[in-house]
């Protein structure tokens, strides 16, 4: 069976390798955390571009996965082509669910909540205009729901006004009856979500999608051999380590979490590289 590396820039890449899991139960996972640069839906997308290929190429030199998930939609809607580029693995990116939101209205009125830089991304207008042209949607961008996610997952209570204040934009329209959950960790607030929204909101995510995309590579690779060819561990980078934290990871089935810190020069090392090329 396979190896997969599952990148996010913090945990929010757990609800997309939840659904991997499910599906896909024989497959190594090495999830990494980029705690040392959350949050990326603060960030530039060429900050963004500069970090995520060289930063991704030293992971897969060290981990040697056989594809790489981009778990996380800031990173794949602001430097998926870019990380392609200097990986020689499939690499499977999260697109917001906005076919399967239009489908699914039926007011013809939805949401799209996700980080500050998705929501903006010219992506996200091509999905629109090619999926949803004559519906009315409502972009929200928030950081806040990120370290709520983050919170939650920590061990500590999750603030239910704060919440509530967050996603009242949404629902300033009564007619929106859905909200695409465009940022891997809103997933992880689903029940605090569900809680606070106004009754009968439907969340739609891409878990379920890219867990059946990965299944499906991963049987174009034709990767036989035993299930599981090593333990499943969760790499954090910077010193996020701390004992709630580890909790959260073994929760979701990885058997040992390690704190990690990359060493100065990546990025000019992966510069290199690819001038040699
Ligand atoms: N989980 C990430 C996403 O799907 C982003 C969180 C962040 O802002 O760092 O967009």
């Amino acid at each position: 069976m396979a190896h997969a590396l599952i990148f996010d820039s913090g945990v929010g890449g757990l609800s997309v390798s939840a659904e991997i899991r499910t599906c896909l139960l024989d497959l190594q996972q090495t999830y990494i955390a980029d705690d040392q640069f959350r949050p990326y839906g603060e960030k530039s997308d060429a900050a963004l571009k500069a970090r995520l290929p060289a930063l991704l190429w030293t992971l897969c030199e060290t981990v040697k996965p056989d594809i790489a998930v981009i778990a996380c939609n800031t990173a794949s809607t602001s430097a998926l082509s870019e990380i392609r580029a200097v990986l020689k693995i499939p690499v499977i990116g999260v697109v917001p669910a906005i076919k399967p939101a239009a489908k699914y209205t039926q007011t013809g009125r939805f949401a799209v909540l996700g980080t500050p830089s998705t929501v903006r991304q010219k992506y996200v207008d091509k999905l629109i205009q090619e999926f949803a042209p004559t519906q009315t949607i409502i972009r929200h961008g928030s950081t806040k729901l990120v370290s709520l996610a983050e919170d939650k997952l920590a061990g500590r209570p999750v603030n239910l006004d704060a919440l509530t204040a967050e996603i009242a934009p949404l629902f300033i329209d009564p007619k929106v009856d859905s909200v695409v959950l465009a940022c891997t960790h809103f997933p992880l607030l689903i029940d605090e979500l569900s809680a606070v929204a106004p009754a009968g909101i439907s969340w739609i995510d891409s878990g379920q999608a890219i867990a059946r995309r990965v299944k499906s590579v991963i049987a174009s690779l034709r990767k036989f051999g035993p299930p599981r060819p090593g333990p499943d561990i969760a790499l954090l980078i910077g010193p996020n380590a701390d004992e709630p934290r580890k909790s959260a990871f073994l929760a979701y089935g990885f058997e040992r979490v390690v704190g990690l810190v990359p060493h100065k020069g990546f990025e000019s090392k992966v510069e290199r590289r690819h001038q040699d090329k």
